[in-house]
C-alpha cells in the first residue's frame, strides 16, 4: 500500500456510477473511502492487493503509478486506460473513480433437487382448554393449562415471553389456548386453536451468500426463500480474511457478528413480507454454515481457528433464542446451530452429508463443496472420511486477472471450435470478466485443443499455428507468459477479456488443492479411481461447473461425466431437514462422530501430492 493516513487534510472526490461526492482524510485508500461511504466497490482479499476485484477507473487527476499489485492483477490495456486497484492508492483531490463491476447480485443456488423431507418437526403445537377460572377455582392460568398439558406433553417450562403472552390473553384463556413447544420449552401461548399455523426458517450461512427458507411446519412446504450477499463481504472474501479482521479486537468480532445477523434479518423480513406469516409465528430457526460463520453468528470469536493448532471454541450443536441473537421473529423462538466436524469442516458439510445420505448410500462416493475452502467427504461403504482443502478464491473469480464472481456480465461458459470462441455470459450482458465456471471451461477447452500443455504452459502464437491458425492469432504475448483473447470488442479495446498464463497457474493451484484432498482421502481409505462409483458436487460453483470440464482439468478423478452429480444447495437442504425432522436433526448430531477427519497439512508427503495434483491430465 502506498500510504497511510498521516494528516487531517480533507480530500474530495467522486464515485461513479453512484455520482456520490465524498470527503475523507488525505491518505485514505480509495477502497476505504468507498467503504466508508457505502459505495459498493468489491473486495475479496480485504485490501491485500491479491484478489483484483476492487479495480476502479481513475479520471480527472493524475493516474497513480501502478505498483506491483496493479501490474499483477490488471492487464496492460487496463493499466494504460487508467484502471487501478482501489486498495492500493490513496484518494486524490477532485478525482473521479468509476467502478463498473461493483458488487453485482451474485447468482445464488437457493435450492437442491434432493427431494421430499420427512415431517416430524421439533416444534409442536398443542391445543388445550383449561378448566374455567371461577370464584371457587382461583387456580392460576398457567397452572390450569399445565394440568391439561401434563397428560399429553409432560412437564414443560414456559419461557418468560410465553407467560407474558398468556397474561395478554386475559379471560379468553378459558376459551382454549394453543401452546407452542420448541427446544424443550413452551415458547408461546396463543389464543384459540392455531395448530394449523406453525412456521420455521432454515438457513445456510455461506461466507459469500446467505440463503434462508421459510417453511410450513404443518405441511412441510417451502413458503418463501430469499438470499443475499453476506454483509461480512466488505471484510474480505474468505474465512481467513474474516478471521484476520476479528484478530484486531472484540469490537471487530462484534462488527462481523452484526453484519451476518443483519443479512439474516433482511432475509427474514423479505420472506415474511411476501407471505401472510407473522413474525411471532416463526418458532424455530436452524442454521448451518462453516465453523467460522457459525462462530460469528453466535458472537463467538473464531480467531483461534486461524493459527496452530487450529482449534475452534465449539463443535457441538448450540441452542439459543432468536431474542439473544436479535433476530426479528418470536423472541423465544428456538435457534439451533448445527454441529461441526472440525475447524475447517463445518456444519454446512454435516448438512451436506445428511441431505445426500452419505454413510448410508450405495457404493464409494466423493462429495465436494468447491469453494475458497474446499470441503471433501469420502464414503467407503459405511465409513466416512473428510478433509478441508484451502483452494483460495480462484473459483470465485478472484486472483484471476479479469475474474469476477458469478454475476451479471460474467463469462460462464466457453466453447472453442474451428478457430472460433463462443462464450455464454450471465444475463446475456456485455462481458465484464470471467467467473469460476467460465475459467474451468476455457482452460478445459484449450487443454483439449492442445493450446495449453498438461504442464499448464500456454503455447506461444508461433507454436499454436500448426494446431489452429485462427486460434493462434488470439494468443498475445504479455509479461506473465502470454494471454489468450476470449472476447474482444473492436469499439472498446479496453473491454477485451483475456485468459492470462498466470490465471491458468491460479486455477492449477486451486484445483490442485482440491484434487490433492481427494487423492489423500482415497489413499487413506485404500481406494483407487476405478473403485469410485459417484462424485457429488455441491454448492453454487458445483452446480454450474461442467462435469466434463471438471474431469478435463483434473479437478476430480475421471469417473466419467455421467457419474458426476450436481446437487445444488445441499447444505441448505440439510438445514431444512433439521428444521422439519427431529429424526434428521438427531442424525446430524451423530454424524460428526462417524467422520474420520484427515488434516492435509499433517500428511507426510503433502507437498509431493500437491505438486502431482496441480498437473493437468493428458487430453484424450
Ligand atoms: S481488495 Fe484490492 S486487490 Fe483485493
Amino acid at each position: 500500500m502506498e500510504s497511510s493516513i498521516t494528516t487531517s487534510i480533507t480530500v474530495h472526490s467522486k464515485f461513479l456510477p453512484e455520482d456520490c461526492k465524498i470527503a475523507c482524510p488525505e491518505g485514505t485508500t480509495i477502497l476505504d473511502a468507498a467503504q466508508g461511504n457505502d459505495i459498493p466497490v468489491e473486495t475479496v482479499c480485504s485490501g491485500k492487493g491479491t484478489c483484483g476485484t476492487c479495480r476502479v477507473l481513475v479520471r480527472n487527476t493524475q493516474v497513480p503509478i501502478p505498483n506491483a499489485h496493479d501490474r499483477r492483477r490488471l492487464s496492460d490495456q487496463q493499466l494504460a486506460h487508467g484502471w487501478r486497484l482501489a486498495c492500493q492508492h490513496p484518494v486524490s483531490e477532485d478525482a473521479i473513480y468509476t467502478h463498473p463491476v461493483g458488487v453485482r447480485p451474485i447468482r445464488v443456488v437457493e435450492s437442491s433437487g434432493l427431494g421430499k423431507i420427512r415431517l416430524d418437526p421439533e416444534v409442536q403445537k398443542i391445543y388445550v382448554k383449561p378448566a374455567p377460572a371461577t370464584l371457587h377455582n382461583q387456580t392460576a392460568d398457567w397452572s390450569r393449562i399445565q394440568d391439561e398439558l401434563a397428560a399429553v406433553a409432560g412437564d414443560i417450562d414456559p419461557t418468560l415471553e410465553a407467560l407474558q403472552n398468556l397474561a395478554e390473553l386475559g379471560e379468553s384463556v378459558d376459551d382454549g389456548v394453543t401452546v407452542v413447544i420448541a427446544g424443550n420449552q413452551i415458547v408461546s401461548v396463543e389464543a384459540g386453536n392455531t395448530t394449523e399455523r406453525m412456521f420455521g426458517m432454515a438457513f445456510d450461512i455461506g461466507t459469500t451468500t446467505v440463503v434462508g427458507a421459510l417453511m410450513d411446519l404443518v405441511t412441510g412446504d417451502e413458503i418463501a426463500v430469499a438470499s443475499g450477499l453476506n454483509d461480512q463481504h466488505v471484510y474480505g472474501g474468505d474465512v481467513i480474511s474474516r478471521m484476520s479482521v476479528t484478530m484486531r479486537g472484540s469490537e471487530w468480532v462484534d462488527r462481523l457478528t452484526e453484519a451476518v445477523r443483519s443479512t439474516i434479518t433482511t432475509i427474514i423480513n423479505d420472506c415474511l413480507a411476501r407471505t401472510s406469516v407473522a413474525a411471532h409465528e416463526v418458532y424455530e430457526l436452524t442454521f448451518v454454515g462453516n465453523t467460522v460463520m457459525e462462530h460469528l453468528l453466535l458472537g463467538i470469536d473464531p480467531s483461534r481457528i486461524s493459527y496452530s493448532p487450529f482449534v475452534p471454541t465449539i463443535v457441538d450443536p448450540v441452542s439459543a433464542t432468536a431474542g439473544e441473537l436479535g433476530l426479528p421473529v418470536l423472541s423465544s423462538a428456538n435457534v439451533w446451530v448445527a454441529p461441526n466436524v472440525a475447524s475447517y469442516v463445518g456444519g454446512d458439510i454435516v448438512a451436506l452429508m445428511l441431505s445426500t445420505n452419505l454413510g448410508r448410500r450405495d457404493g464409494n462416493v466423493v462429495a465436494i463443496d468447491v469453494g475458497t475452502n474446499g470441503e471433501i467427504v469420502l464414503q467407503k461403504g459405511k465409513n466416512l472420511f473428510a478433509t478441508a482443502a484451502p483452494a483460495g478464491p480462484a473459483f470465485e473469480g478472484a486472483e484471476i486477472t479479469q475474474g469476477m464472481r458469478a454475476a451479471s456480465g460474467a463469462i460462464e461458459r466457453v466453447h472453442v471450435s474451428n478457430g472460433s470462441v463462443d462464450i455464454d455470459v450471465i444475463d446475456n450482458a456485455e462481458p465484464l470478466g470471467i467467473c469460476g465456471s467460465g475459467l474451468v471451461d476455457a482452460v478445459a477447452e484449450l487443454l483439449r485443443i492442445g493450446l495449453i500443455a498438461p504442464s499448464g504452459r500456454l503455447l506461444t502464437a508461433d507454436e499454436a499455428k500448426d494446431i489452429d491458425p485462427g486460434l493462434a492469432e488470439r494468443i498475445v504475448p504479455d509479461e506473465t507468459g502470454g494471454a489468450f483473447i476470449l472476447h474482444e470488442s473492436k469499439d472498446q479495446p479496453e473491454q477485451a477479456i483475456h485468459l492470462h498464463a498466470q490465471d491458468i497457474r491460479q486455477l492449477q493451484l486451486a484445483k490442485g488443492s482440491i484434487r490433492c484432498g481427494v487423492n489423500v482421502l482415497m489413499q487413506h481409505a485404500g481406494l483407487n479411481v476405478e473403485d469410485l462409483d459417484e462424485i457429488i458436487l455441491a454448492g453454487a460453483f458445483g452446480s454450474y461447473i461442467d462435469p466434463g470440464g471438471a474431469i478435463a482439468i483434473g479437478l476430480v478423478p475421471d469417473v466419467g461425466p455421467d457419474a458426476i452429480k450436481a446437487v445444488g444447495n445441499a447444505a441448505g437442504h440439510g438445514s431444512r431437514m433439521c428444521l422439519l425432522s427431529l429424526t434428521s436433526r438427531v442424525r446430524a448430531i451423530d454424524l460428526p462422530a462417524q467422520v474420520d477427519y484427515v488434516e492435509l497439512s499433517a500428511v507426510e508427503d503433502f507437498q509431493e501430492e500437491f505438486a502431482i495434483a496441480m498437473g493437468f491430465p493428458n487430453p484424450i
